[in-house]
Order: structure tokens, then C-alpha cells, then sequence
């Protein structure tokens, strides 16, 4: 076989020696100024410049003015550089010295909705107490740009990406806070919402005022013919709200792509003009303290025909730019992939030069799954194979977060072990709307769709867990049965390999708000119920010991505090063993010298692992479960009581 002459990495130096003189000769005055910087700034340039120009190569090569976008480019890479305060300097020489600090044991997370929790960014100020009394070291701050008024899916329709929501503050409070973040120790996370913009934004503006330059930012048609030919092939997301992919947009008299709802249109990355104006902003976000960008909706962001539009591989090519570029100018900067697609294509998008984090929809939909069933078996064999993730990258481990839940497993994972997964989407989904007559779950079905029988699920972790049926019925023992559940689901997030992520009000045990039923701009959508601004407030009141707040709020801090102890709960490193049991899951953490085996029991009944199955998995001597000091002695069975959590000190 030929191998084919790769003239790339030597026109990529070439490029680079032509475009680097007219740059630096721009910037001269103020590159005079900080020499050692600068020559920093070029090494990290030199590193990246080969990959970066291949991508762009890849992308835009074949128009005919792509000298210009390297132009373009390079003079933004440096441009946003000379910006970047001193202070956010310091912390890349100091995240570079340690790239991989985000594998620590140190690192929880958590989630919040600034105006559901303090109304402002001035007010949440003042809790940053409370996050540290919570041992959060991770912050992500949900949307808050500006957006239009009324549904604005939650802030994911930006209209500005350098304006904050007025109602929520400006973007000095947001660099404030993210220093006074940083300060505590704090790292800053905020969304990039880069699949589309609101119709608000500038560029949608002048595009429906027939602007072509802004037409070609979004992807627009005279007539149905290629939107029909798309749809062919296209998921719908949101079908409750609107059939179809495309909206019509009378002023433009032309139909728009808008994936999600028709207030949100979809960017023509094919445009490099829409990278480059995109890649400005995120530097403009990593230049206001953020650390971390959580960039939504990955899978979407670019179209080919004949395809569903999904996970194309020139999605994965923008990101790593992306990833070039941050890497050249704000090196401290990481992102966080939003790929809830299937699990093979989840994966695809962790690695250190794209996403070095990444939710794991899996595992929490197979931890559901799994509380529903009472059983292990599809949990434990799908984590089995899809845990390794590639070196310097970690999961972002969460129960509940801000959407909804989707069944995401895989088919064949599933039918490998007996399992019928479309019966079963259709019981979990019974399940957990509370349809099926052994539920526990007040979960309210979310984007039903009557040509496929499609639903997801809406619902807090406690009113999923069974809890706000138990206080419903007023009856201890399920009360009781709710909170076990709870924290089994807790204590798996906490130890199993990656970052613990907190939907704050969890650590207090929020439930179900149906206000949202009579606000007329979010009554279709379910997912704000578990969106509430009851009682969001930092819960500095918890002193009750009686009541079952004080009590979630201390577990969750108790386990934070003792993840925290345990180096071999560092990075995402786990191995599913084998427990003899179909009701129990368990896996071993290790570092160097300290091994921990945890073994959770998903059933409410008692259930054993017996001591040859122990045996197998390093069981020798007595050893100490680290959650409440009890001694297993060595050669004994273990039994766990219902829905226990065991971590099991092996060293
Ligand atoms: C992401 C967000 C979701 C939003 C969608 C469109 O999936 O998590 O809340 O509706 O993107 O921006």
C-alpha cells in the first residue's frame, strides 16, 4: 500500500512563519511590553499551531480565501491574549505545571440556577460560605446571558454572549464573582451554547433583515426542498413544540434550521466566519475567569445530508480547534462535553485535545434503571466496557441535572443479557411516571411522542427516589425506604470514578414544584419541575437535626469529606468485579498503595456477597467499611442491609 506524502505539517510551519511577522507587527507596542510572556505565548503557539491549522485545514481548506481565516485567526489568538488579565495568567502557569488537577480526589461539583438560588450574581456572593461548607471546589453557574423574555428554554437561547441577563447582572459581577470564586479556591463553570443562537441575537437580527453575510451564519432555505430532504433522516427533539427541524421566518421568507425550539437557530459552521466568531466569544468567557466551559449540544453542531446530523465527524473537528486555541490562549481553560446521544458516541468526544470532561448519561440513566429494577445486570454490564475513558480525562458523574432522563443505553448491551430494550424503555418509562402499579417514582413524562411512543422523564432525585410519595402517604417505613435509595445513589456518584456533579437542592432533598403548571411560558415543559425557585435559597437553616434535610445535607457532606480522603477515589480508574449477587454492584477504586471496594445493594431487602466472591476481589484480612467504621471479619460473608452502600477498605 501507497502511504500518501503528508504535506500538512510543513505548510502548517510555513503559514505560520508568514502570518507570525504581520501579527507581531501589529500588536509590536504592546508585545514590547512583556517579552518573557510573549515568548511563553509562542512556545504554546509552536506546539499547537501544526493541529490547529489541520482542523481548520479540514474544515475550510478548500475555500479559496483560507490564508485569510489563518490570518484572522492568529491576529484573535493574540488579541485575546494581550487581554487576558494577569491574574488568569498565573492560574494557566499554574493549571499547566498540574494539568490534571481535575483528576483529584479533591473535586466535587455542583449546579445551580443563579436567579433560582439568589436571585443575582451580587447575592450569590454571599454563599459562597455555603459552598464551601458543601466542599464544592466546582461551580457551574446554569445560563445566564442575555435572552428574550418568556421561554427562552432556560437560558439556552443566548441573545448575547458578552451580556448578562439584566434581571441576573452584568458581566463585571460575573468576573467579579469568578475571582471571588477563584479565590476560595473555587473553579468557575459556565455553558457555551455554540449549537445556536436566540432570534434575537445580532446575527439573527440582520439576517432576517436579509443581511446576507448573516444569513450565511445559520442554515437557511428559499423553499421545503432540502429541508425535506433532511428531515428525512432527523431526530426530533423537542415534538411536543413543533413538528420538524426547520421554522419558517416570515421576514426572511426563508426556513431556518432550529434543532431544539424555533426561537433557536441552529450556526453554519460551515461558514468560518461563524468558527471564528464563535471561538472569539469562548475566549471572551475564558478572559472573565471561566475554567470551564460546558459546551451544549456537541452532537448537533454540524449538518451533512443523507445523515441523521448528529456526531458528525466535523463536530469533533470544531471542538478540537476549539480545544487548540484555548489551549494557546487561556491553557487553563477545559471543556466539559453535553453528548446526550448514544453511548458509543458519547465517548467519542473525551479526550485531552476535545472534551478532557464529560457527563455520564449512562450511568445515571443505568443507576435509575437499576433502583427500578432491583437489579444489576444491565448496569454492571454496560459499565464494565464503556467505564475507560482516554488517559487525562474524567466522567462528571450526576444523578439529576437541569433536563430531563432519557433511556440511552445500548440496544445490543442490552439484548446481550437477555433484556428486550424497547419492553424495558417502556417500563422504565411506566416506571417512572408512576404508571406502573410498584412504583415509587413521581416522575411527569417529558416530549412525548406519539409516531415513535418516545418519552422521557422529568422529576427531582428525591421524588424520583420514592420520597415525595412516601411523605404523600405519610407512611415512615417508605420514607425511610426513599432516603436509603437516596443516599445509595449519592454514594455511587461520590466513589465510582470522576466528578461528583450536585444539582444543588439535592443535598437538601428538593422535590417536585408544579408551579411551573400555571406560568404560561413553561407549562409544556415539564423539566421545570425540578427547576424550582421554592426554598432555593442556600439552606443555612439546616440545624433541625430531626428533620430529613439536616439529614441529606450532612450525608452529602460526610461522603464529600471522606471522597475527599481517599486518594483512590482520585481520577476515573474503576473496575466492576463480580459479586455473586444480581441485586448488588459493586467495583474497586485504587491508587499506589490504597485499594477500596464498594459494593451498593439495590434491593430493599438484605443481600449477601459471600466470602469467596470477597475472597476474588482482595477480601484477606478484617476490614473496615469507611461509611460507618463497621468491622467485616475476614472469611465472613457481607451482608448489606436494603440498599446499602458499603466502601470497603482493602489496602
Ligand atoms: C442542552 C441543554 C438543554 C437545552 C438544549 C438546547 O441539551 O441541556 O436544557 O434545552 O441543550 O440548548
Amino acid at each position: 500500500m501507497m502511504v500518501e506524502f503528508d504535506w500538512r505539517p510543513e505548510q502548517a510551519v510555513k503559514s505560520l512563519n508568514r502570518i507570525l511577522p504581520e501579527v507581531e507587527k501589529t500588536f509590536a507596542d504592546k508585545l514590547g511590553q512583556a517579552p518573557d510572556e510573549w515568548h511563553k505565548f509562542k512556545n504554546r503557539l509552536h506546539r499547537e499551531w501544526e493541529r490547529l491549522f489541520i482542523y481548520l485545514h479540514q474544515l475550510y481548506g478548500w475555500q479559496y480565501d483560507f490564508f485569510y481565516t489563518l490570518q484572522r485567526i492568529l491576529n484573535t489568538l493574540v488579541r485575546y491574549w494581550l487581554e487576558r488579565p494577569a491574574e488568569l495568567k498565573l492560574l494557566d502557569e499554574k493549571r499547566e505545571a498540574d494539568p490534571c488537577w481535575f483528576l483529584s480526589e479533591k473535586v466535587v461539583g455542583g449546579v445551580l440556577y443563579v436567579d433560582l438560588f439568589s436571585d443575582n450574581l451580587a447575592k450569590l456572593d454571599d454563599h459562597i460560605s455555603y459552598f464551601k461548607k458543601l466542599g464544592l471546589n466546582y461551580l457551574h453557574l446554569m445560563p445566564l446571558f442575555a435572552v428574550p423574555k418568556g421561554d427562552n428554554d432556560g437560558g439556552y437561547a443566548v441573545s448575547d454572549y458578552r451580556a448578562i441577563n439584566p434581571d441576573i447582572g452584568t458581566i463585571q459581577e460575573l468576573s467579579k464573582l469568578a475571582a471571588a470564586l477563584r479565590d476560595e479556591g473555587i473553579s468557575l463553570v459556565l455553558d457555551f451554547v455554540f449549537n445556536h443562537t436566540s432570534d434575537e441575537h445580532i446575527w439573527a437580527q440582520k439576517a432576517k433583515s436579509n443581511h446576507p453575510d448573516f444569513m450565511a451564519y445559520y442554515h437557511t432555505y428559499p423553499d421545503r426542498e432540502l429541508p425535506d430532504q433532511f428531515q428525512t433522516y432527523l431526530r426530533e427533539i423537542f415534538p411536543t413544540v413543533r413538528k420538524g427541524n426547520f421554522t419558517w421566518c416570515e421576514e426572511m421568507k426563508r426556513w431556518v434550521w432550529t434543532t431544539f425550539n424555533s426561537f433557536q437557530w441552529d450556526l453554519n459552521y460551515q461558514n468560518p466566519k461563524v468558527f471564528r466568531a464563535m471561538a472569539e466569544e469562548m475566549l471572551f468567557l475564558a478572559n472573565q475567569g471561566v475554567e470551564v466551559l460546558r459546551l451544549d449540544a456537541v452532537a448537533f453542531i454540524w449538518k451533512r445530508l443523507g445523515t441523521n446530523c448528529e456526531n458528525q465527524p466535523e463536530a469533533h473537528t470544531i471542538i478540537r480547534a476549539f480545544n487548540a486555541m484555548a489551549k494557546i490562549v487561556a491553557p487553563c481553560l477545559l471543556f466539559k462535553s453535553e453528548a446526550i446521544v448514544h453511548p458509543d458516541d458519547v465517548i467519542r468526544y473525551i479526550h485531552s485535545e476535545e472534551c478532557q470532561l464529560s457527563y455520564n448519561p449512562l450511568l445515571m440513566a443505568l443507576l435509575w434503571e437499576a433502583l427500578a429494577t432491583r437489579e444489576t445486570k444491565l448496569l454492571e454490564y454496560s459499565m464494565r466496557h464503556r467505564y475507560p475513558i482516554p488517559a487525562g480525562c474524567t466522567w462528571v458523574n450526576f444523578i439529576r441535572c437541569h433536563d430531563d432522563i432519557g433511556w440511552t443505553f445500548d440496544d445490543q448491551d442490552a439484548r446481550n443479557i437477555g433484556i428486550d430494550p424497547y419492553a424495558h424503555r417502556k417500563f422504565l418509562n411506566k416506571f417512572y411516571t408512576g404508571e406502573h402499579p410498584d412504583s415509587f417514582a413521581k416522575g411527569v413524562p417529558f416530549q412525548f411522542n406519539a409516531d415513535t411512543g418516545d418519552v422521557r422523564i422529568s422529576g427531582t432525585f428525591s421524588s424520583l427516589a420514592g420520597l415525595e410519595d412516601a411523605i404523600s402517604k405519610q407512611d415512615s417505613e417508605l420514607i425511610e425506604q426513599a432516603v436509603r435509595r437516596i443516599n445509595l445513589l449519592r454514594s455511587i456518584m461520590v466513589s465510582i470514578g470522576g466528578i461528583p456533579l450536585l444539582y444543588i437542592g439535592d443535598e437538601w432533598g428538593m422535590m417536585n414544584d408544579y408551579s411551573y403548571l400555571t406560568d404560561p411560558t413553561i407549562v409544556n415543559d415539564s423539566r421545570w419541575v425540578h427547576r424550582s425557585r421554592k426554598r432555593w435559597n442556600a439552606r443555612e437553616d439546616l440545624t433541625d437535626q430531626d428533620t430529613l434535610e439536616w439529614r441529606f445535607f450532612h450525608e452529602t457532606v460526610k461522603l464529600f469529606d471522606l471522597r475527599k480522603k481517599l486518594p483512590a477515589l482520585q481520577n476515573g480508574g474503576m473496575e466492576v468485579i463480580h459479586t455473586g449477587n444480581p441485586h448488588l454492584f459493586g467495583y474497586l477504586r485504587a491508587f499506589k498503595d490504597q485499594k477500596i471496594l464498594i459494593i451498593n445493594n439495590f434491593s430493599e431487602e438484605p443481600q449477601t456477597m459471600d466470602a469467596v466472591h470477597l475472597n476474588a476481589c482482595g477480601v484477606k484480612d478484617d476490614v473496615m467499611n469507611l461509611i460507618n467504621n463497621d468491622v467485616l471479619s475476614s472469611g465472613k460473608d457481607l451482608v448489606l442491609n436494603g440498599h446499602q452502600s458499603v466502601w470497603l477498605d482493602i489496602s
